[in-house]
């Protein structure tokens, strides 16, 4: 039986609420295939502020560096929203910190809540994306300046970190649909431009079986809901990503249901739901598990390349869906743990299935 150390950073609002879903999964995970998890909660976030003053200390760092992999519920909250440090510099701390360049934002449409969609089902129908985000570049992390009139927040890039996520997006387009449809708005920024010329020049080089297209950021916003079918990966810079993945993510009616994964060159993988830490909902038990039910799923795949495994969550979530179990985000009555024991007593019950879907391929 191989032991898997897993890192669990529930952090703050609803965070703690999906984190402890997940890790039920992942133990029940652990029965069926006989693997032996082991968690270790650390605090991030505002939780972590307001213990230790810091929202990132270095346990949790220490935790995360030592694990194969991590889930991370939330950060944030109004209740840190005035002064310094804010629980949100944990988060790209910890980015930062692991090395986490690719943040890989899966987006599809189940057809049996296709009616939850804020679309036309004719729009949506079928729709089956990814958002590959770079995530440790761009305004995010440039130098940050402010006086008493201005401000302004530095946007860079080099050459070397958009060749890296391109590398990734190209990849996992061979193993999908084969298509790359780069982001950028290389109509006004220097950085943009550069990112043109050298995901242009990767294509070239390495990946001309792969379709690329290039598109401005506005004009994807507008496309991203007109012909959503249309994309296979969307590969972008940092900020795009965050921005473009938040309107991907209702696509399928609810951002409750999307996962991501956080990956670098080495190393533990980040893994959390993209719903954020809803505070207006947190501790009453009403917040959609499965984006981080999904988002366990990919640390199985990802972080563990256990891809039967993710496949039995994936599968389960798609069987308790198709049942009719319910969130309020969806229009339901279930409660967040409910929820999380329907899909565990899938997940315990069913026939295990066979690998059914291509994997994307990753380092
Ligand atoms: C996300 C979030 C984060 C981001 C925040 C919480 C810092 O919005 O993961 O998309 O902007 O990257
Ligand atoms: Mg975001």
């Amino acid at each position: 039986m191989k032991t898997y150390a897993i890192a669990l950073l529930p952090g703050d609002g609803v965070g703690p609420e999906v984190t402890a879903v997940a890790r039920d999964v992942l133990r029940e995970v652990g029965d069926r295939f006989r693997h032996r998890f082991e968690f270790r909660t650390e605090l991030i976030g505002g939780a972590a502020i307001d213990t230790f003053g810091d929202p990132l200390p270095p346990q949790t760092l220490e935790a995360c560096r030592s694990a194969d992999a991590v889930f991370l519920g939330a950060v944030g909250g109004p209740k840190w929203d005035g002064a310094p440090p804010r629980p949100e510099q944990g988060l790209l701390g910890l980015r930062k910190a692991l090395g986490l360049f690719a943040n890989v934002r899966p987006t599809r449409v189940y057809s049996d809540l296709i009616d939850r969609s804020p679309l036309r089902r004719e729009i949506v129908e079928d729709v089956d994306l990814v958002i590959f985000r770079e995530l440790t570049g761009g305004a995010y992390f440039g130098e940050r300046k402010r006086g008493p009139t201005f401000a302004s927040d530095e946007c860079l890039y080099t050459t070397g970190e958009i060749e890296r996520i391109g590398h990734a997006a190209f990849a996992a387009a061979r193993a999908r649909r084969g298509k790359v449809t780069s982001v950028d708005k290389a109509n006004v920024l220097e950085t943009s431009r550069l990112w043109r010329e050298v995901i242009t020049k990767l294509h070239e080089r390495h990946y001309r079986d792969v379709q690329l297209e290039h598109a401005l950021v506005d004009s994807m916003a507008m496309q991203l809901i007109r012909q959503p079918r249309a994309y296979d990966v969307i590969l972008t810079e940092n900020m795009f990503g965050d921005i473009l993945s938040d309107e991907a993510s209702v696509l399928g009616g609810s951002i409750g249901l999307s996962p991501s994964a956080s990956l670098g060159a080495t190393g533990p993988g980040l893994f959390e739901p993209v719903h954020g830490s809803a505070p207006d909902i947190a501790g009453k038990d009403r917040c959609n598990p499965i984006g981080g039910i999904l988002s366990a799923a990919l640390l199985l795949r990802y972080g563990l390349r256990l891809h039967h495994e993710a496949d039995a969550v994936e599968v389960a979530v798609e069987a308790v869906i198709r049942s009719g179990e319910r969130t309020a985000d969806l229009g339901g009555q279930l409660g967040c743990r409910a929820m999380g024991e329907a899909i565990i007593d899938e997940l315990h019950s069913a026939d295990l299935p066979r690998a059914h879907h291509v994997q994307m391929h990753w380092g």
